[in-house]
């Protein structure tokens, strides 16, 4: 079989940064897919659902500009120690879908995060009370965690504490990377009020942590959290391809500069939006689960957040294309992953 038509896909987990760059990149995600659920970590961070809103109509004439006005984003909120009980009202009122947590200095633009999580407890329960779902950077932070740990220690110095103190509260773990994370979420009682899901990136179902050292160090496999061993990859590979509903398509493309990945100091994240449904066709198919594919890009992550499954379709076909070395991102360059190598598989529309 070489064609595959599935049900348009959403892409749960998304950066689009903002401004000049926004039509150049919001393009990519609106060629495949019918929504999008876009991260606050701006310069300054979404903090308040009216910046979310205004944020949301941003990207909406962005995407109009670039052709494509069917795409709609879906918004979430920052959490800062700050973020009040109130703010979760109005949130809910104005149809945002989320709030994330990153914990201060996780990844980038995670300076405003949350330094103490306990200090949110009251505005988590009001989440937990308006059913508003806590998508989670799982990392910790302090020096002493070995940066291939630091998703495992997360799991039980806080987000399984935090699970217990808000037993009704709806979590997405984001980009989970680690079996210890796959298996977190798989264990977890479905019969839980608070029910648990995660976001998977088809970076992390390719590649383990050899790839950022092949042949010299390579900054476009610089994400975090980072890639991961052998063994992890494989237990992400089973999870997002065995037909559970609590595992969903979450690309975490995340746009950088060129001259600002290829730097002493290189910024993490790896652009995968214009390529997306081609890559996760390929880690599918690696293990002939690509009849998967559709329930994992299109009906789980719906079901969870409660929205309606799109009713498009599109057509991905089994037949080699290159990547191109670049695209343009406003005034500069930005590198796909995979620039300049094959991919098995093509986007037909
Ligand atoms: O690699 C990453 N890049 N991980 C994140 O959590 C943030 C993202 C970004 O915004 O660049
Ligand atoms: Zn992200």
């Amino acid at each position: 079989m070489n064609k595959l038509t599935l049900t348009r896909p959403d892409d749960w987990h998304l950066h689009l940064r903002d401004g000049e760059v926004l039509p150049d990149l919001v393009s990519h995600t609106a060629r495949q897919f019918s929504r999008a659920l876009v991260m606050p970590n701006l310069k300054p961070p979404v903090t308040t659902v009216q910046q979310a809103k205004q944020y949301q109509q941003r990207i909406i004439d962005a995407a109009k500009k670039a052709g494509y006005p069917n795409f709609l984003p879906l918004m979430t909120l920052y959490l800062t120690d700050k973020t009040l009980p109130s703010e979760v009202d109005l949130a809910v009122e104005n149809g945002l879908v989320g709030v994330k947590l990153y914990p201060a200095g996780a990844t980038t633009n995670s300076d405003a995060g949350v330094t103490n999580l306990q200090q949110c407890d009251a505005t988590i329960a009001r989440m937990a009370e308006l059913g508003l779902a806590l998508l989670v950077h799982g990392e910790v932070t302090h020096q002493g965690v070995d940066v291939f740990d630091r998703e495992a220690v997360f799991i039980d110095e806080v987000l399984d504490p935090l699970r217990k103190r808000h037993p009704r509260l709806k979590v997405v773990f984001e980009h989970i990377t680690t079996k210890q994370a796959v298996d977190y979420v798989e264990q977890a009682s479905t019969t839980d009020q608070g029910q648990i899901a995660a976001t998977i990136t088809a970076h992390h179902l390719l590649y383990n942590r050899n790839a950022i050292f092949q042949g010299g160090i390579r900054p476009h496999y610089y994400c975090l959290p980072i890639l991961k061993r052998e063994v992890h990859r494989q237990a992400l590979l089973s999870a997002a391809t065995g037909g559970s509903k609590k595992f969903f398509l979450g690309t975490d493309s995340a746009p950088h500069a060129k001259h600002l990945k290829e730097h002493p100091c290189g910024c993490a994240g790896c652009f995968t939006a214009a390529q997306a449904i081609e890559l996760y066709a390929q880690a599918f198919d690696s293990v002939g689960k690509i009849q998967q594919l559709e329930g994992f890009a299109a009906f789980h992550g719906a079901d969870f957040y409660g929205l309606p499954r799109n009713q498009e379709q599109i057509t991905i076909e089994k037949k080699t294309q290159k990547v191109p070395a670049s695209y343009t991102m406003g005034k500069e360059l930005l590198v796909p992953l995979n620039a300049e190598e094959s991919l098995e598989w093509s986007f037909l529309g």
